[in-house]
């Protein structure tokens, strides 16, 4: 439910401090060694060329304009390689586990290649949870937008329309490797020097288990109430998850991130660095790249505003003291 998570950011409300100096307030962080123009990425999704027939390159010259990371999803509709060379920015590379091990493989190597620099491994989606309007409207992936950084016949399931059922769901279950855990995390890592990100932990325990496996960033994430419906809402589980994670690697929330001042309330609440979604891609569809640009920019002005009328000139002024619950 994306309302949950909405409902839960909008029950914190903030707490500024007066007659601190603002009259430089700097919302630039880094985030895994890269800097940034906020504490603000987009979030991974898959084929952008949906939004737009320029897909991911625009959004990745949208990021460049405002000093933004993108992530990159796997099954993106533009090649990494494309992607790469129309960012000015910082790009990671999202994975989903497949059974095809080598392909993910390939993948890894590519964006290596390419100047990816972390993976994000998403960890909430042994299989595409169902959704009931993908379902209803028979979603399938239309023809002319393809995966393009995949072999073509591991996502020829995403593209065969069936009434009452969708397509990706049925790909997922055809191609996701539903049986992979904790241990599996080591056959990724010997692939690869990049820094690992797990997407989609919700609890203090999986934390837990995440920072033994040495891992350097976690989005605590539902996937934008996509996956687990009734599932905690991002928001409410950070705080327990920040407890365990602080000071030991880089902890970024994800879902129904609308306006500046939800970036200041995930600081508050613990994370480093928030992801956008859905509003990147409505910016996208309206005007491509320069529509993406302007929803990015949009948070940036409006967190750096919030920055200064909550007295908090730079990003690590942000703490548990700024927030209350309505
Ligand atoms: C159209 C769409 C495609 C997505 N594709 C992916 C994906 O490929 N990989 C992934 O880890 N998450 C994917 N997500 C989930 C997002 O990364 C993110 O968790 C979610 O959208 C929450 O943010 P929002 O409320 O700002 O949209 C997708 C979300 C949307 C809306």
């Amino acid at each position: 439910m994306l309302s949950a998570g909405r409902e839960a950011l909008d029950r914190i409300r903030l707490r500024p401090r007066c007659l601190v100096d603002v009259s430089d307030c700097d919302p630039g962080t880094s985030l895994l060694g890269a800097r940034l123009a906020a504490p603000l990425g987009i979030a991974p999704m898959a084929y952008h060329r949906l939004a737009h027939p320029e897909g991911e390159v625009a959004t990745a010259r949208a990021a460049g304009a405002v000093g933004a990371l993108l992530t990159v999803s796997m099954f993106a509709s533009r090649t990494l390689e494309d992607i790469a060379a129309a960012a000015t920015g910082p790009l990671w590379l999202q994975l989903y586990w497949l059974r095809r091990r080598e392909a993910m493989a390939e993948l890894v190597r590519r964006a290596e290649d390419a100047g990816y620099r972390a993976l994000v491994l998403t960890v909430d989606t042994p299989r595409v949870a169902h959704r009931p309007r993908d379902a209803r409207n028979g979603f399938a992936v239309p023809d002319d937008v393809r995966a393009v950084n995949i072999d073509p016949s591991l996502m020829s399931a995403s593209h065969g329309a069936a009434a009452g059922r969708s397509a990706v769901a049925r790909h997922s279950r055809e191609q996701f490797d539903a049986s992979v855990t904790w241990d599996d995390l080591a056959w990724l890592r010997e692939r690869t020097s990049l820094p690992l990100v797990l997407k989609g932990v919700l609890t203090p325990q999986d934390a837990q288990l995440a920072l033994k496996c040495g891992v350097e960033g976690i989005v605590v994430s539902n996937h934008g109430g996509r996956q687990l419906d009734f599932a905690q809402s991002a928001a409410d589980a950070l705080p327990e998850i920040a407890e365990v994670l602080s000071g030991h690697c880089q902890l970024i929330l994800d879902g129904a991130i609308r306006y500046g001042a939800d970036i200041a309330r995930a600081l508050c609440l613990g994370a480093d660095a928030v992801f956008v979604g859905r509003p990147v891609l409505w910016g996208l569809a309206h005007s491509g790249s320069a529509g993406a640009a302007a929803v990015l920019r949009t948070l940036t002005d409006e967190f750096e505003e919030v920055m200064a009328l909550m007295g908090a000139p730079r990003v690590d002024c942000f703490d548990a003291a700024g927030i209350t619950l309505r």
